[in-house]
């Protein structure tokens, strides 16, 4: 192995530097071998390239830094590409360009670090010949085949932090505070920050939610005295007769953009009566340094791609099972997503403490 590659595709999530820094202190280090950074996700095949070699120097100070070094793109599909083509935007499949850029660039192995999307491309890839090696990235965890992605845990701890300081203000108010947090179909942030963090109501996609169930909690926290509560959203939980909520469709390059669901709880609470302010926490969720979990996860994975790599075990996805790092079929990984189990054990103590999923 002389030569290996790494890219980090979709959204960003914290430790992305730090499977970066891993992989190359780890290819450098035992094996010898050089690393190649492509930017800003597949994007850096394309058109003019955009290389960047990574040497030991490269990545130092990189274990506390959020975002990634290399940039990243979620609108990087090169299966559907648009460009201006006689004055007219279409949509062109890029993909065989990607395959000859790893060929011109001689890489053994690419490293693909990313969330759904980017694996899934990196699986098709695989199928035109390309190398690719998956590590599991994302806040929202909803990843099969891996116990957790690295990312999830920084989330959650600033997720936590902000039910916490929402708690303060809403005793202090009498008021009904609802917030709004990420994790596309998998209610994982909102489930595990609404439980860490002592929230009343948590809504998540796994759950249908009645207006009404919600409601009803309100109430009987006024009625035991209590005159404030506190609500996790995830922004795709949908009401049990409605659907998900989005600011913004989607289409061939973009996925649609979930966000309004807590403003929607928010405004049915104001017009039963109870004063009501609503949080969108955002992006918030995706930035900043790594928790110390995050960064050790994602260090873990970065050292065991580069030796997936040096083995020559191509279309697979490094995991944590039962605490320990392994590697799984790429395929089989993507085939099924992960979701809150709700009859799982997590749902369970949640219930047993009085927290209400609006059921
Ligand atoms: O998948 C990670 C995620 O943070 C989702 O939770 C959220 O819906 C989405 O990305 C937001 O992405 P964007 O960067 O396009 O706003």
């Amino acid at each position: 192995m002389k030569r290996i590659g790494i890219l980090t595709g979709g959204g960003d999530a914290p430790g992305l530097n730090a499977v970066i820094r891993a992989v190359v202190k780890t290819a450098h280090n035992v094996y010898g071998c050089e690393v190649i950074g492509i930017r800003d996700g597949f994007d850096g095949f394309i058109g003019q390239e955009g290389v960047i070699p990574l040497g030991p120097e490269k990545v130092r100070g990189l274990l506390p830094r959020g975002g990634t070094i290399l940039g990243t793109a979620n609108r990087g599909n090169p299966y559907a590409r648009k460009v201006i083509r006689d004055g007219r935007e279409v949509t062109i499949d890029v993909s065989d360009e990607i395959v000859k850029g790893i060929q011109r660039l001689e890489m053994d192995a690419l490293l693909v670090v990313g969330g759904d999307g980017t694996l899934h491309i990196g699986h098709e890839l695989f199928a035109k010949g390309a190398p690719v090696i998956g590590v599991p990235k994302t806040i929202d965890n909803d990843i099969g085949g891996t116990e957790v992605t690295f990312g999830f845990d920084t989330a959650l701890t600033t997720a936590t932090e902000a039910i916490d300081k929402l708690h303060t203000t809403a005793e202090a108010h009498h008021r009904v505070m609802v917030l709004e947090l990420m994790g596309r179909d998998a209610g994982f942030i909102a489930l595990h920050a609404g439980v860490a963090g002592g929230a009343d109501v948590i809504l998540i996609p796994e759950i249908p939610f009645k207006f009404e169930a919600v409601l009803a909690k309100v109430r009987e926290r006024v009625e035991r005295g209590t005159f404030f509560s506190i609500i996790a959203v995830s922004e795709g939980a949908k009401p049990v007769d409605g659907g998900q909520v989005f600011s913004r469709p989607g289409d061939e390059v973009y996925t649609p953009r979930l966000s309004g669901v807590a403003q929607t709880v928010g405004e049915y609470l104001e017009k039963q009566g109870f004063e009501t302010r609503v949080t969108v926490l955002g992006h918030l969720q995706r930035g900043g340094t790594p928790t110390a979990f995050d960064r050790w996860l994602a260090t873990r994975y970065g050292a065991a791609a580069v030796r997936l790599a040096a083995e020559g075990k191509f279309d697979r996805m490094v995991a944590l099972s039962d605490a320990k790092v392994m590697d799984v079929s790429l395929g089989e990984a993507l085939a099924v997503p992960r979701r809150v189990d709700v009859r799982g054990d997590a749902v369970t103590t949640a219930r047993g403490l009085g927290i209400s999923f609006g059921d």
